[in-house]
């Protein structure tokens, strides 16, 4: 059986549905049974408790051919990293105890980097903790910042008329749709390919500018002329925090904005055809199209 946490997420979701279509057995964990039905009705099994109870996610690993483990994001957390390695430590000590020999970790891009990089620094973390575990294989998957932030900016759309956020909009780094994640991560929980501790980054189909991806949602939506609007720091800071993001959170993500802009996820990385992936910015303009209008 293959483990998947976080499957009622976006992540966890499709590679939790990608593994059962591939005809795995596939053992779900998420905190309400009800959110985990469309699973079971496709076949999970499912497990129903939290990740930072190590006791509890030793025995749902129990048994487990291989992993599909994250550190979830906690926006309500006084103290990010705090909350991060305290779930993380759970996780690493559950792997530790269940005996489960591989294990794919949803990691991000720029988490090789030591600072500024804000919640990317709970993940290198994570990283270390479970490099640090004996006989357990581990694939870190390094992707891209996701397409799919840009639906939380709808609302912004539609009131203001146009996009904003703390990044620079002539500035090209890799995005990446949730789905080519998911896919990879599913295929390599699948064929059990990597042995010791191993990353994978994903790149998505090109690298883009905030710029570039306004005007391709604009032309979509039929807004030739929507932009992409830079807020200066403490704007963007202000704008978080009224969307209910904790002091130490937002100031996080701020942090993880300025090291776009700065192009620091990209040191060192070259595109290949293994980092890149299928789904393009137009193909996701037609999902966020179809939200928008919905
Ligand atoms: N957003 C990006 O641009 C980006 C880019 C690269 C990497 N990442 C990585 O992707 C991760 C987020 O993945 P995602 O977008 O799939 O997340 P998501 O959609 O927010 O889903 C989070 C999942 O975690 C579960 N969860 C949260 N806290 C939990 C807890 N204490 N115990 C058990 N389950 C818990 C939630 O399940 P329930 O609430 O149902 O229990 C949900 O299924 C981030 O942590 C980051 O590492 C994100």
């Amino acid at each position: 059986v293959i483990v998947v946490a976080g499957a009622t997420g976006q992540v966890g979701g499709g590679v939790a549905r990608n593994l059962l279509a591939g005809g795995e057995e596939v053992r779900v964990v998420g905190r309400h049974r009800e959110t985990l039905r469309d699973l079971a009705g496709r076949g999970a099994q499912v497990v129903v408790g939290d990740l930072g109870d190590a006791v509890f996610l030793a025995g749902a690993l129990g048994g487990a051919a291989a992993a599909f483990l994250l550190v979830p994001p906690d926006f309500d957390a006084d103290d990010l990293r705090g909350r991060q390695n305290a779930l993380g430590g759970a996780i690493a000590q559950a792997v530790r105890e269940s005996g489960v020999t591989h294990v794919v970790n949803l990691s991000c891009l720029g988490a090789h980097l030591p600072d500024r990089t804000g919640p990317l620094l709970g993940l290198r973390d994570q990283e270390q903790q479970l490099d640090a575990l004996e006989g357990v294989n581990v694939l870190h998957l390094r992707p891209a910042p996701f397409m799919e932030n840009l639906l939380l900016g709808m609302g912004f759309i539609r009131r203001m008329g146009f996009m904003g956020s703390a990044l620079r909009g002539d500035v090209r780094f890799a995005m990446i749709a949730v789905r080519d994640v998911a896919a990879h991560a599913a295929r390599r929980l699948s064929a059990r390919d990597f042995t010791g501790s191993s990353v994978a980054e994903l790149l998505g189909q090109r690298d883009l500018t905030v710029g570039e991806v306004a005007e391709v949602i604009g032309r979509r939506l039929g807004k030739p002329c929507l932009r992409h609007v830079t807020f200066p720091p403490d704007e963007a800071y202000q704008g978080m925090r009224v969307m209910g993001l904790k002091p130490d959170p937002a100031a996080r993500f701020l942090e993880m904005s300025q090291a776009l802009n700065q192009g620091l996820f990209a040191v060192g990385l070259t595109r290949t055809l293994e980092n890149t992936t299928p789904t393009s910015i137009e193909e996701f303009a037609g999902e966020f199209a179809r939200v928008f209008w919905g």
